[in-house]
């Protein structure tokens, strides 16, 4: 099943697989078994943060998978919290943290969990970040949560553009035109809650009816249409079944009907906080 996950090229020539497995909301134990369950089913990338206080589940499973290293693609995020201004030694601190939790030497990426712009510091966290890129420990970095805006200071002001930028995104909050910024500076898109948190959207009668054309489900229909629009995606679930279900999105095409009709139900809203105005401790 594993190979049947594309996989994209990032702007540094790493490869991530397009689809991966989200822990999010997931107890440390119960990671361990998702994580298991995921890695059995065929996912190799696994995302994770160092605020889902899930880094150690996750770790465990990945050692007990048994699967090589350079098989398996890990990522993790820098909880840049407001509790302070963060400096170098902050960011390196929350880095080997998160790589002892994990029982890892490298991780594959690591972004800036939220931009905090009002903060102004993600400019010298992301230098931080450059650094622990060319010292082999990430193979990529990226950022999350990143507005145009932000990504556009980022761009002027640093030397190494961010392979991913991991954002809220599905039918309902389509996010042109951070998805046209991405396409134009050769940054990843990829959609966090990419099935809307599995509230309303699976439900959405559009969605459904296609389902049933292409005698699929709900969620699989959502997550093809991130595939086909060339978003990289990361479903969570902690059921087995949908584990499964939520993988096996490679052997059915949505047509442009289908596209077409997903379109519309853009309404702007999002799930999530807003970045432009989200702080946090
Ligand atoms: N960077 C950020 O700020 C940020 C923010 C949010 C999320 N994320 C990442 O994105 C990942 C995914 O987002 P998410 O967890 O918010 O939401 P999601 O993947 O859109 O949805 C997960 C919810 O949908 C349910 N579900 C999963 N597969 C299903 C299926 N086939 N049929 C019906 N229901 C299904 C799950 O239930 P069960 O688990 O009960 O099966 C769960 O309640 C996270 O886990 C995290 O890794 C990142």
């Amino acid at each position: 099943m594993s190979s049947k996950v594309p996989s994209k090229t990032l702007n540094n020539g790493v490869e991530m697989p397009q689809l991966g497995f989200g822990v999010w909301q997931v107890e440390d134990e119960e990671a361990t078994r998702a994580v298991g369950t995921a890695l059995e089913a065929g996912y190799r990338s696994i995302d994770t943060a160092a605020v889902y206080e899930n880094e150690q589940g996750t770790g465990k499973a990945l050692a007990a998978s048994g699967i090589p290293r350079d098989e398996l693609f890990v990522t993790t995020k820098l909880w840049n919290s407001a509790s302070q201004t963060w400096q170098r030694d902050d960011v390196m601190r929350e880095f080997d943290a998160s790589l002892a939790k994990l029982g890892l030497d490298y991780v594959d990426l690591y972004l800036i969990h939220w931009p905090r712009a009002m903060r102004d510091d993600f400019l010298a966290i992301w230098r931080t970040f450059e650094e622990i890129a060319s010292s082999g420990r990430a193979k990529a970095i990226g950022v999350s949560n990143f507005q145009p805006a932000h990504l556009r200071r980022l761009l002027d002001e640093t030397s190494v553009v961010p392979a991913v930028n991991q954002i809220e995104l599905h039918p309902q909050f389509q996010q042109s035109e951070p998805r046209a910024f991405h396409a134009e500076h050769g940054i990843a898109t990829e959609a966090w809650s990419p099935l809307g948190q599995g509230k309303g959207l699976l439900e959405v009668p559009t969605i459904v009816a296609i389902a049933q054309k292409h005698d699929r489900t709900p969620a699989q229909v959502v997550l093809r249409w991130h595939v086909q629009l060339g978003n990289i995606v990361i479903p969570k679930s902690v059921t087995p079944s949908r584990i499964r279900e939520n993988l096996d999105v490679f052997g059915f095409e949505l047509d442009d009907e289908d596209l077409t009709a997903i379109a519309v139900l853009d309404e702007g809203r999002r799930l999530g906080p807003n970045p432009d105005t989200f702080d946090y401790n």
